[in-house]
């Protein structure tokens, strides 16, 4: 049985990317595989978090997986701070990785940048975050990852360090695989869309959050960036605001791309732009009911409590075996 991992971090308001890109493909694995779902506080402190906003989103993040469709009784949902092993593995795999291979890293390097301009100091978590997340990983010797594209590297990475440690300490851990969405999934920014849509952009046209209410999201479809040529058509070298928006219809619809380039011949960006916005929105809103439903509801804390007693119970298993490997027992 297929051994699935994976988290978001409880960094800022979730958004469209994260949903179709990663919380969206979650969900069918539960059928079919053994599934353990993070809530990666850890991986948010990388950069400073003003704590009650933190606590707050952590629990938000929570009801929004659950109002996703995660069911608790198939999958194991946990926030990672709970359960210790993540940090004290990470700590073995931050001791397996070399500072070069860090600094090469291109989230690093924008995150730093960013950390930079700001303030001037650079958290050294940001430095350290891929061994963490490899330590997440390698944990519950997950096979695949299901990610957004923009963690192709993190990927890597985790593959590099475990098959690292494997090799030097003996057989440990699973090698896992990254599982990524058909066509990437990788949903831009609504004004810029060369680049990636996130959490943090401060035009907040650019975004659409998961939290927005339909009328909020019809407006910010509406004034989405396009181009003056006129015809849907994906290209993304000359159309990027239209391959965007195809590739949101796409990831909802099911349609691939020549079926919606045939289902707007002949017309305007308006009924195409009107369209996308009623699929997100019917996607969307059944799970913002559920959400507001779930997030002050006791049940919560009963489905992340009985997730970090499951998940702990995993962890500990390749925890010891970790440290009998590299030596790091007394008895
Ligand atoms: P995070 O919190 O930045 O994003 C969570 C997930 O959302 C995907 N994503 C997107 N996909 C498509 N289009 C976008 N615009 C977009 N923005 C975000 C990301 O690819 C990701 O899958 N390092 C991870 C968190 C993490 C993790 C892990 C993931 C920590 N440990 C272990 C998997 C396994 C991150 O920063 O995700």
């Amino acid at each position: 049985m297929d051994v699935i991992f994976s988290g978001i971090q409880p960094s800022g308001s979730l958004t469209l990317g994260n949903y179709l890109g990663a919380l969206k493909n979650f969900i069918p694995f539960q059928e079919t595989a053994e599934c353990y779902y993070c809530i990666v506080n850890q991986h948010a402190i990388t950069v400073p978090q003003d704590p009650k906003l933190l606590h707050s989103r952590t629990r938000d993040l929570a009801a929004l997986y659950i109002a996703a469709g995660m069911d608790p009784k198939k999958s194991t949902i946990f926030v990672q701070s709970e359960v210790p092993e993540h940090a004290l593995l990470g700590w073995m795999m931050i001791c397996s990785a070399y500072v070069g291979e860090m600094e090469r890293m291109t989230q690093y390097k924008s995150k730093a940048q960013k950390q930079e301009k700001k303030g001037g100091f650079i958290p050294l978590g940001l430095l350290t975050y891929p061994p963490l997340m490899a330590a997440d990983i390698l944990l519950y010797q997950t096979n695949l990852v299901p990610v957004g594209a923009d963690q192709r590297q993190h990927m890597e990475i985790t593959r590099d360090l475990a098959e690292r440690f494997n090799h030097k300490y003996g057989e440990v851990f699973t090698i896992p695989e990254m599982w990524e969405p058909k066509g990437g999934a990788r949903v831009m920014s609504l004004q810029e869309p060369t680049s990636k849509m996130s959490k943090s952009d401060e035009n907040e046209w650019a975004t659409i959050h998961m939290l927005d209410e339909a009328d909020t999201i019809v407006k910010k479809i509406k004034r989405a960036v396009t181009d003056s040529l006129g015809h849907v058509h994906y290209d993304k070298e000359k159309q990027p605001g239209i391959a965007n928006l195809m590739s949101i219809h796409s990831a909802i619809s099911k349609k691939s791309y020549e079926e919606i380039e045939k289902m707007y011949e002949g017309q305007g960006y308006g009924t195409f732009k009107k369209d996308v916005a009623d699929l997100v929105v019917g996607e969307m809103q059944p799970i913002l009911d559920r959400y507001k439903e779930l997030k002050g509801s006791p049940e919560l804390d009963a489905i992340l409590d009985e997730g970090r007693e499951k998940a702990h119970k995993k962890a500990n298993a390749t925890y010891v075996k970790a440290i009998e490997a590299m030596g790091l027992y007394r008895k």
